[in-house]
């Protein structure tokens, strides 16, 4: 940077140097200060222990990836310093726009097809012709602890008007809670969130899910599960990002009583889809998720919802696989 800064410094300007001398050993004394701060800063992130169950020293937020990690050091007999975590230093992180005023959840499912699908059901005239001979009629459809008692108990307690669902896949948790309303005789609407691509490499677990030019059949074959289990009436598929479509409920004044995060199992992508799912839960309602006690945990969701309870000072329960968090 600073032979840059000399290259570029022609003949013609050197008599202005002096005129400019102080305030330049002014700018660089300050510049000096700040990189001589931000350098002994820096390794205390590295040396960051909580006293807690949440280990922030193994978040991807605050640490290189692991392929530039140092070889461990030799044992030393300096201790570690232990600090607790500033929690300045996560305001970066926190989602603060305001949503809209909420709309009456009577009027929910007719806003979102109007504005969604110009005002047409996606269940009509499905299935279209050049997927129906490839859709499977099942009586059960596959899913991941999408059948735990977690879903009776927070459906029983909350007694919701509108869930959202982060990640539906096959609609096995979906259809599962449309049963559960459906029998406790509430006029439940079940949005689904779920661009329906599943991800990279799935195929290798779901071959049976059709695929047409490259792309997989996964939102009608969705579609067709809920057909065949009859509950068009309460379960509505939003199939886009999880992302830009919790950001557009939150504007659109679009809150659930009770929001289920299943989709990203990353710690990034879980991070974004509880705090973006918070926003748009309405007061007394609960937010719950999948994996936090299974082989998937460890790859972020245990990390992100821990943290987020601490940063919004929540508690967690845990409901067989699932955490949950409960109105305090
Ligand atoms: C584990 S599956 C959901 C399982 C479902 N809850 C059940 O019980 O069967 C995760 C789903 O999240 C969806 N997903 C992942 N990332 C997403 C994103 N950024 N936006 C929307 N959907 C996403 C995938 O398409 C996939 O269908
Ligand atoms: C949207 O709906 C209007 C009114 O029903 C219709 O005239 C129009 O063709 C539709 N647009 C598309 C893209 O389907
Ligand atoms: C399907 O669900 C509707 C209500 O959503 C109900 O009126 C109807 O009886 C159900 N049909 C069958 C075959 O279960």
């Amino acid at each position: 940077m600073k032979t840059d800064h000399n290259r570029r410094l022609s003949p013609s300007l050197k008599p202005n140097i002096v005129k400019t001398a102080k305030p330049a050993a002014y700018f660089i004394l300050l510049m000096l200060t700040y990189a001589l701060g931000y350098i002994s800063h820096r390794p205390s992130h590295t040396t960051l222990t909580t006293p807690s169950s949440l280990s922030l020293s193994s978040s991807p937020l605050l640490l290189p990836p692991p392929s530039s990690f140092p070889p461990p050091p030799p044992p030393s007999p300096i201790p570690t310093i232990r600090s607790s975590i500033d929690a300045s230093e996560l305001n970066p992180f926190r989602v603060t726009t305001r949503c809209a005023d909420p709309v009456p959840p009577e009027t929910v499912r007719r806003t979102l097809v109007d504005r969604l699908f110009n005002g047409t059901s996606p269940y009509e005239n499905f299935p279209p012709p050049h997927a129906a001979a490839k859709l499977h009629r099942t009586s059960r459809v596959k899913g991941w602890g999408s059948y735990g008692a977690v879903f009776e108990n927070v459906i029983r307690r909350v007694r919701p008007k509108t869930i959202v669902e982060v990640g539906t896949f096959l609609g096995a948790s979906a259809i599962h809670m449309a049963e559960l309303t459906w029998q406790l005789g509430l006029e439940t609407q079940i949005l689904c969130v779920d661009d329906f691509r599943g991800w990279a490499g799935f195929r290798d677990r779901f071959s049976k899910i059709p695929i047409e030019n490259g792309d997989v059949l996964l939102y009608y074959q969705f579609l067709q599960n809920v057909i065949t289990f009859n509950h068009t009436e309460m379960v509505l598929p939003i199939p886009f990002s999880s992302g830009s479509t919790l950001m557009l409920l939150c504007e659109w004044g679009v809150t659930a009583d009770l929001i289920e995060i299943d989709a990203g199992h990353d710690f990034l992508s879980a991070w974004a889809d509880i705090n973006r799912g918070f926003r748009i839960l309405r007061p007394g309602g609960v937010i719950f998720g999948h994996d936090y006690f299974t082989a998937a945990d460890n790859r972020g969701v245990r990390r992100a919802v821990d943290l987020f309870a601490k940063v919004n000072n929540l508690k967690i329960t845990v409901d067989g696989q699932h955490w949950v968090i409960y109105p305090s």
